[in-house]
Order: structure tokens, then sequence, then C-alpha cells
């Protein structure tokens, strides 16, 4: 019998194993997030929800390109009250859920928080970070101050743990995750899309009808695991590492980076729901070939790599 174990906590929210899908990319049907549980995933988080229903931006709003996905779907959601029966379906359906929310204003954010919880959600993702939606309070993770006064106003609301996401798209990354964890986040998910763009060059105009939009998948793979780097140099609650995880691999360099969890996304587009599966049975081999025993011994181990070489570095004198 294996001794391993890839059972995390993640403030009191406890997963079967470090493994969730990304918020959005595959909408929120209950039936759906529980496939992905079914195919191994520790949790599930969904869509992010907002206060009123929304349609989101005309299409095109998806591009698949070499790297990776565009999207500027612009947050289409039913609003939360339509949305506290599919929380309801999902715990019904024994699914360890997160659910992802967003809001216009200090009280949106909380009032959704208070009816997720009251739904019966078994923790919560505060999406800080759409890069898409201008017209509210523009993009909450572009202000660390906004970010701490949000991030508390939830707390007051909810007895949940409250996961924080952050964006790719801002100067300092690390200041804004010490916002959140001022304001009370219990973690903090490193990161969403990070802002691009893509031309037709027949039609000679971009292709989104947004014209910029979020870039995800493997091509942000390096962007987001140093914003996880960063973020869990930063604070003291736990880090959740997102953008561009499609291996075992992938997810294996961000528990070393400093993630105690990983969220997969645009990864279901080109692997279908079974790469959280792979990706979990990947890193049972990566621990029992290693002599791990437990995530938690994993995770944030390349910074003591890291803190060698720069003294080497030092010794010998090298200026980089
Ligand atoms: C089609 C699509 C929809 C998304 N919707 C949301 C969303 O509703 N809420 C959110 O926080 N992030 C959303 N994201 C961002 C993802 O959750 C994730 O942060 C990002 O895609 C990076 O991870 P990945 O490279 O594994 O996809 C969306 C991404 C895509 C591609």
């Amino acid at each position: 019998m294996s001794k391993i174990s890839l059972a995390v906590d993640l403030a009191g929210f406890h997963l079967r194993n470090p493994t969730m899908n990304a918020a959005g990319v595959l909408g929120m049907s209950p039936p759906l997030l529980k496939r992905v549980y079914d195919a191994g995933a520790g949790a599930v988080v969904t869509k992010s929800i907002g206060p009123v229903p929304r349609t989101g931006h005309p299409n095109p709003t998806l591009v698949q390109l070499s790297g990776g996905a565009l999207n500027a779907m612009g947050l289409p959601n039913p609003g939360v009250d339509y949305f506290v029966d599919e929380i309801a379906k999902l715990k019904e359906l024994g699914v360890p859920t997160v659910a992802s929310f967003f809001g216009g204003s200090v009280q949106e954010f909380a009032e959704v928080a208070y009816k997720l919880t009251k739904a019966g959600a078994d923790a919560l993702e505060l999406n800080a970070s759409c890069p898409n939606v201008a017209e509210e309070l523009g993009m909450l993770a572009a202000d660390a101050g906004s970010v701490e006064k949000v991030t508390a106003a939830v707390k007051d609301e909810t007895r949940l743990p409250v996961f924080v996401k952050l964006s790719p798209n801002v100067t300092n990354v690390k200041t804004v995750a010490k916002a959140a964890e001022w304001g009370g986040a219990d973690a903090i998910t490193a990161v969403n899309t990070l802002l691009g763009m893509a031309i037709d060059v027949n039609f000679r105009r971009p292709v989104l009808t947004n014209v910029t939009g979020g870039l995800s998948g493997p091509a942000v793979k390096p962007v987001a695991l140093r914003c996880v780097w960063e973020v869990s140099q930063a604070v003291e609650i736990p880090v959740i590492g997102c953008g561009g995880v499609t291996t075992w691999e992938d997810a294996v360099e961000y528990l070393l980076a400093g993630a105690s969890a990983v969220e997969i996304g645009t990864a279901v587009m080109t692997r279908g729901v079974e790469v959280y599966g792979e990706v979990v049975r990947g890193l049972e081999r990566y621990m029992t070939k290693n002599g791990f025993s437990r995530v938690e011994e994993v995770v944030g181990l390349a910074h003591e790599a890291g803190r060698h070489t720069e003294s080497r570095v030092d010794k010998c004198n090298i200026r980089v």
C-alpha cells in the first residue's frame, strides 16, 4: 500500500489532492464540473458569478493560438440568485466546490460572497483580476488598497476560506498579495490571464470583438510561475498556482516555486478532463521516486536551491 498522501489543506478547505480546474474555462454546469472531479481533480472551481445576470461580450470571444488561448468573455453569467441552485446541485453530487465570484463595488463583492456562503459553497475565490471588465471597478487587482478593502468586506460576510485571485498585469504582484493578506485572505490564487491581443491579417482588424483579451495556456506559464515564486515569498498564507499547467511536471514546478495547489484550465481544451487524473498520477509517481510522503514536503523547495545558488554567485564574485 502506498504511504503517500496527496491531500492538502487550504485554510480548512480539505482537498484529496492539490489540483482544481481554473475558473471559467469549463463554465459552471454541475454535471460538467462533476466530470472534472470524477476525472481526478481534488475540488472544482465554478465560473465567476456576479451580482446580476450578464451577457458578456459579443463573439468572437475566444481564439486558440499556438501557445494557448486568448479570451475576452466579459464574465457572462446568470447572476448569483440563479446560481445558488447550481451550488446546491454540486453539493448533492458530493463535489467539493470553490465558488468564484466578482462584483462591481465593495458592497456587491460582499453581497455575492454572503449569498454563495448561504448556498453551501465550501470556499470562495474572489476574482480580483479579470482583465476584460474595464467598465466596472476596473481591474481590482491593479490597486492594492482596493484589494485590501474588498477582501476585508468579503471576510466580514463569510466564515468560508477566501482565496483572492490576482493578476499578472501589475508591476508588483507582491504588494497586491500582501494587501489581500492584510484584508484577511486565506490564500492567494496566482494568477489570472495575461493581457494580450491578436490581429487577423486578412480582415486587418483585431480578432476579438473586445480587441484585447486574456492569454492563457502554456505561453503564460513562466510568467505565472514567477508570480507564484514572488507571492510565496511575500505572504504567510498558502498560494494556489494557476497558468499553463498541462503536465504533471508543470504542477511539480508550481509546488517547488511555493504553490500548495494548482488550478488547470486551458489544458482541458487540448487534453480533455483526463488531464486532472494524469497530473495527479504523475505527481504521485514523482513523490514516490523522490521519497516524499506528503505534498507539503515539496512546497517551496526550489527557494532553498535558489538561496544556495545566490550564495555561490556571491562567493565567486560573479556580476550579473
Ligand atoms: C475561456 C476562459 C474563461 C475564463 N473565465 C474565468 C472566470 O470566469 N473567472 C476567473 O477568475 N478566471 C477565468 N479565466 C482565467 C482562468 O481561470 C485561468 O486563470 C487562466 O486561464 C490561466 O490558467 P490556464 O493557463 O490553466 O488556463 C478564464 C479563462 C478562459 C480561457
